[in-house]
């Protein structure tokens, strides 16, 4: 089956499209290389062997969309494409609606349009809000994300309802992401942020490699056991193979069914410069520094909803999430550029 991939370019994306061609899929790259690098096409056609099948282009093009859709027999989205910094989105949030709402509506509708109704969406934990109990199930409601990005995800999540109660047809799911991190084991493809990093692995890993002088800990007084906060780490290559499953599983009954993917651990700051500087053999200097605005202390996922019906459970733990980060990062310390 031809299945495209919106913002496949990505980070998560390309790791998507490695894992589908393993699997015997025909991944095609969509994507308007907004936050990546065409460097990364080189690079998967390196690691599969095959070339690289991209259409370069913007998911808020309604004819182009369908157009590929056609062109390439689609059967299935994998819908990555969209802005994703908490900060930017603060300050502008309507280029976080545009691409991340307007862009799935837009894509839904070209999808209709070319008969085409099982869609994967990239969801993220910020969906379960401020007050929720850890670990996060499926089954608890949703909260009030503090910033636009975390609304845009809501708000797809329920326009996706939406359209699945309005046409039977449609078969989604909804993969709530906890914090992806680390990289194929080729060392080829990774996460290349523009900039300064504002996520805590490429961060410390450019401390690491030494771009950037020191970690600053967003805060040390929080409620948990070293007073940094505690998240849920995932390898991108368990969430890749979690799209696969949740892809199947989308094969055989139509719907909207919601699954976490995350590991059920939660490690904190300091576990994961511990951990980071074991793996890579190198120090990571640290200050404390206050809190950042809009973080909260812990959470991480209930996983057993995805174990129980899409038989997916993480595999890679900690020591391989750094050792990955790092071949990725070492090898290339300016990412694609
Ligand atoms: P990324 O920025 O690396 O990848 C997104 C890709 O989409 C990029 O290649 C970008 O060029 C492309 N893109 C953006 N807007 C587009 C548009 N309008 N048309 C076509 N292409 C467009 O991000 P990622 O980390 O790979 O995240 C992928 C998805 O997963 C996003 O929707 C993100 O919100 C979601 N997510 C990410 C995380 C995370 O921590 N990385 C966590 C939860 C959810
Ligand atoms: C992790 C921990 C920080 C940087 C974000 C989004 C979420 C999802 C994943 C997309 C926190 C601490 C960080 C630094 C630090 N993305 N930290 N110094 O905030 O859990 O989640 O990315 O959907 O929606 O909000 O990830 O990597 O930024 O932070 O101390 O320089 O590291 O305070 O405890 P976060 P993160």
């Amino acid at each position: 089956m031809n299945i495209l991939l919106t913002g496949g370019a990505g980070y998560i994306g390309s790791h998507n499209y490695v894992a589908l061609l393993e699997a015997g899929y025909q991944p095609v790259i969509l994507d308007n290389f907004a936050n990546s690098h065409p460097e990364v096409l080189k690079r998967l056609e390196r690691i599969t062997g095959q070339p690289a099948t991209c259409e370069r282009g913007d998911v808020r093009d309604r004819p182009f969309v369908e157009a590929v859709l056609r062109r390439h027999e689609i059967g299935a989205v994998l819908h990555f494409a969209g802005l994703k910094a908490v900060g930017e989105s603060v300050r502008e949030p309507l280029a976080y609606y545009e691409n991340n709402v307007a862009g799935t509506v837009t894509l839904c509708q070209a999808m209709a349009a070319a008969g085409v109704f099982r869609l994967v969406f990239s969801s993220s934990a910020t969906v379960y809000g401020e007050h929720n109990p850890v670990p996060y199930r499926e089954d608890q409601p949703t909260g009030e994300p503090t910033s636009p990005y975390g609304k845009s995800k809501l708000m797809v999540e329920q326009l996706l309802q939406d359209l699945q109660r309005s046409d039977p047809r449609w078969a989604i799911a909804v993969l709530r992401y906890f914090n992806p991190v680390g990289a194929h084991e080729s060392g080829l493809i990774g996460e290349d942020p523009n900039g300064i990093p504002n996520n805590l692995l490429p961060y410390v890993s450019q401390v690491a490699v030494g771009k950037l002088k020191e970690l600053a800990v967003f805060g040390d007084d929080y409620p948990t056991p070293d007073g940094t906060g505690r998240r849920d780490y995932i390898h991108v290559v368990d969430l890749a193979d979690g799209h696969l499953k949740a892809l199947q599983a989308l094969e055989t009954q139509a719907g909207l069914r919601t699954w976490n993917l995350g590991t059920g651990i939660g490690y904190s700051v300091l576990d994961i410069v511990r951990a980071f500087e074991q793996a890579s053999g190198r120090a990571v200097p640290y200050r404390i520094a206050p809190r950042r605005p809009g973080d909260l202390a812990e959470y991480w996922a209930d996983a057993s909803k995805a174990q129980a019906e899409l038989g997916w459970q993480a595999s890679r733990g900690l020591d391989r999430m750094m050792l990955d980060t790092w071949r990725w990062q070492s090898g290339n310390p300016d990412g694609y550029r």
